[in-house]
């Protein structure tokens, strides 16, 4: 078993600084290495940021948060890695440039060094046949913000040394993380789910079929998760979520779900990456939104909504216009459903009344599964895909959802908790709605539904 007595970590951004923070907490010896003078401050500052408020919060003393950073040594450039036993590459997501820093690796580390790669989405392969040494290479992918999150995903490929991969798992424990070995395909386990779903989050505002702040109001509320898609995409940055997207979308079989959404297309390129350039979906110090306030006097008569348009039903009344769907969740949120004949009025009408019952009500136009289904069925399909596909197994990819991505519960879990058949009607609702084989019902799924079985029993 290999000792890891020092670590390099090369690119010190979102992933990097944290990773950094990561290693030198659990007593090791970092090298953290950037570009240039500017990126090595900010990689610094970020470090010195995020234990100083380690400190305020009493969760770290000033005694070892001034050991914690003294283990850090800072550099521009790779020469001093030479001594590192194991180097985390963490620079953006783009094979040509991950080929160089892997070449040069190769030069500087000595031969017993791991060579490990934080990429989120591209082949941990192609990465390993451009050094000396790709039977020690591996994909390490940690999760935003990596001081938090526990998982961490260990790509092994087919020419990884079984004792490298033994080795890498053995430090995630002394890291205090969870390490889940997978093969190399795209997004490996956790980004291969979440990003179909956070690109279809997208394309729902984009299509205004509801408003940013309703969307992320109702995956928090009505889908238990803690936060909603596009303050995660904010914070994981939106160029980021791009690559991920394009790279699975070409390789992983150009999958519907991964094509990226024009709209994240065209913000990457005016420049609105998310919180590290201050605005995404979201301009950062902006408070939320305050819903508007209903006008008084208007009305609406609520029908309760299935899987199906609510349209059918209003043109069953003599005043569709006077029609909404309402679907509650809980005791927390009601989408709201405005058909093409709902009138502004009876809108205003319905929100007022939700939130009159301590509901909040987010609006949206008249689909299938509305939104909390719409976005999350897809995703528990895509899950069972992967088992089908025998890339991991129901722990891992529950582990992999609910340590790596903060999710209350895995997909498995929550699967089994709504019903296989209540998922799979309304994945079929879905798909007569796009038919896209993207968004087909998994077989399996069909399969344990005839039998009558459940995931996790
Ligand atoms: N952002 C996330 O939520 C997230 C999560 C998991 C994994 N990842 C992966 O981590 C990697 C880094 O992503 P990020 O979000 O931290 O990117 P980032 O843009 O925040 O940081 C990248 C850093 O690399 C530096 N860099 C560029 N070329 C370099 C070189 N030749 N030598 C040293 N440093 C160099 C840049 O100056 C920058 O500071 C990507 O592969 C990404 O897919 C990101």
């Amino acid at each position: 078993m290999a000792e890891f007595t020092a670590v390099g970590v090369v690119g010190l951004g979102t992933m990097g600084a944290g990773i950094v923070e990561v290693f030198a907490r659990a007593g090791l010896r970092v090298v953290a290495s950037e570009i240039d003078e500017p990126a090595l401050e900010r990689g610094r500052a970020h470090l010195t940021g995020s234990t100083d408020r380690a400190v305020a919060r009493g969760k770290l003393s000033p005694d070892d948060r001034d050991a914690l950073v003294g283990r850090v040594t800072f550099v521009v450039g790779m020469a001093g890695l030479a001594d590192v036993d194991l180097v985390v590459e963490a620079v953006p997501e783009r094979l040509d440039l991950k080929r160089r820093v892997f070449g040069e690796l190769s030069k500087v580390c000595k031969p017993s060094a791991i060579l490990a790669s934080n990429t989120s989405s591209l082949s941990v392969t192609e990465i390993a046949v451009s050094t000396d040494r790709p039977d020690r290479v591996v994909g390490l992918h940690f999760f935003n913000p990596a001081p938090v999150m526990k998982l961490v995903e260990i790509v092994r490929t087919v020419v990884t040394d079984p004792a490298v991969v033994a080795d890498a798992q053995a430090l995630c424990g002394r890291l205090g993380k969870v390490g889940v070995t997978i093969g190399d395909r795209a997004g490996f386990v956790a980004n291969a789910l979440l990003f179909g779903y956070l690109n279809q989050a997208v394309s729902m505002v984009e299509h205004g079929f509801v408003s940013r702040d309703d969307l992320d109001a109702a995956m928090r509320l009505g889908g238990g998760l803690p936060m909603g898609p596009l303050t995660l995409l904010d914070l994981i940055g939106l160029d980021v979520g791009l690559e991920v997207l394009d790279t699975m979308y070409e390789r992983g079989g150009r999958n519907v779900r991964h094509a990226a959404a024009p709209l994240l297309r065209q913000m990457v390129t005016a420049g609105l990456l998310g919180r590290k350039t201050g605005r995404g979906f979201y301009t950062y110090g902006e408070s939320a939104a305050a819903p508007d306030a209903a006008p008084v006097g208007s009305s609406a008569d609520f029908v309760t909504v299935t899987d199906e348009p609510v349209i059918g039903a209003a043109m069953a009344t003599d005043r569709p216009s006077e029609v909404v769907g309402l679907f509650v969740h809980g005791d927390k949120l009601a989408e709201v459903v405005r058909t093409v004949l709902t009138s502004d009025a009876a809108v205003a009408a319905a929100v007022a009344s939700c939130t009159e019952r301590g509901l909040v009500p987010v609006v949206c136009g008249d689909r299938s599964g509305r939104v909390v289904n719409a976005l999350l069925f897809p995703y528990l399909n895509d899950a069972v895909k992967m088992l089908e596909a025998s890339y991991a197994t129901v722990d891992d990819i529950d582990h992999a959802m609910k340590l790596g991505c903060g999710y209350p519960v895995g997909p498995f879990e929550l699967l089994d908790s709504i019903g296989p058949e209540t998922v799979l009607s309304g994945l079929r609702a879905l798909h007569r709605e796009t038919p896209e084989p993207g968004l087909a019902p998994a077989p399996l799924l069909e399969q344990l539904v005839t039998a009558g079985r459940r995931f996790r029993t």
